[in-house]
C-alpha cells in the first residue's frame, strides 16, 4: 500500500513519518515509534488496554487512523512521567500492586490522569464508573482501586518520586 507522510505529536515531540494512510494510531505508536506502553487486547474497542490521551481526554487508539490525528496532542504512558518524576498513578500503582501482568495498566492510568483532573476527589462508585471502559483480567479491581485512592493522597500531599527510584 502507498504511504503518506503524517505529523504526530506525541509526548510533547513531534514525528514526521510515512504511513500507509488506514494504519491505526495504536500500530503507529507501537512498531513506528516504539511506544509499546500502549497496549492491543482485543482490537474490537472492548478492552480499553490502547488507551491514550487525545488533548487530554481518553480515546482508543485501536479505533483512530493516524492520519485523522495531525497535530492534536496525543499522549501515551511513557509520556507521564515529568521532569524525571513519576505521576502520583504510577506511583500509587506500584505502591499498591495495582498491575500484576500490567496489560491493562497503562491504560487504566491514562484514564484516571484525565478523569481525576476532573473530578480530583471522587467517590468509589464514580472512580468505577470512570474505569468501566478498561478491562483488567488479573486483579479483581480492589488492587486497582486502592492504587487511585494512595494517588490521590499522593498528590494531595505533593509527594514526588523520581523516576529512577523506580
Ligand atoms: S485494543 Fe483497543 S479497546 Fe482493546
Ligand atoms: S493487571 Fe493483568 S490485565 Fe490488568
Amino acid at each position: 500500500m502507498n504511504k503518506e507522510p503524517i505529523r504526530l505529536r506525541v509526548n510533547g515531540r513531534v514525528h514526521e513519518l510515512s504511513v500507509p494512510p488506514n494504519k491505526l494510531l495504536l500500530e503507529v505508536l507501537r512498531d513506528d515509534l516504539g511506544l509499546t506502553g500502549t497496549k492491543c487486547g482485543c482490537d474490537d474497542s472492548s478492552c480499553g488496554a490502547c488507551t491514550v490521551l487525545v488533548n487530554g481526554e481518553p480515546q482508543m487508539s485501536c479505533l483512530m487512523l493516524a492520519a485523522s490525528y495531525q497535530d492534536e496532542e496525543i499522549t501515551t504512558i511513557e509520556g507521564l512521567a515529568k521532569n524525571g518524576e513519576l505521576d502520583p498513578l504510577q506511583t500509587g500503582f506500584c505502591e499498591e500492586g495495582g498491575a500484576q501482568c500490567g496489560f491493562c495498566t497503562p491504560g487504566m492510568i491514562l484514564t484516571c490522569k484525565s478523569y481525576l483532573e476532573k473530578n480530583p476527589d471522587p467517590t468509589e462508585q464514580e472512580l468505577r464508573e470512570a474505569l468501566s471502559g478498561n478491562l483488567c483480567r488479573c486483579t479483581g479491581y480492589t488492587q486497582i482501586l486502592a492504587s487511585i485512592r494512595r494517588a490521590i493522597e499522593l498528590a494531595r500531599e505533593g509527594r514526588k518520586v523520581e523516576v529512577s527510584k523506580l
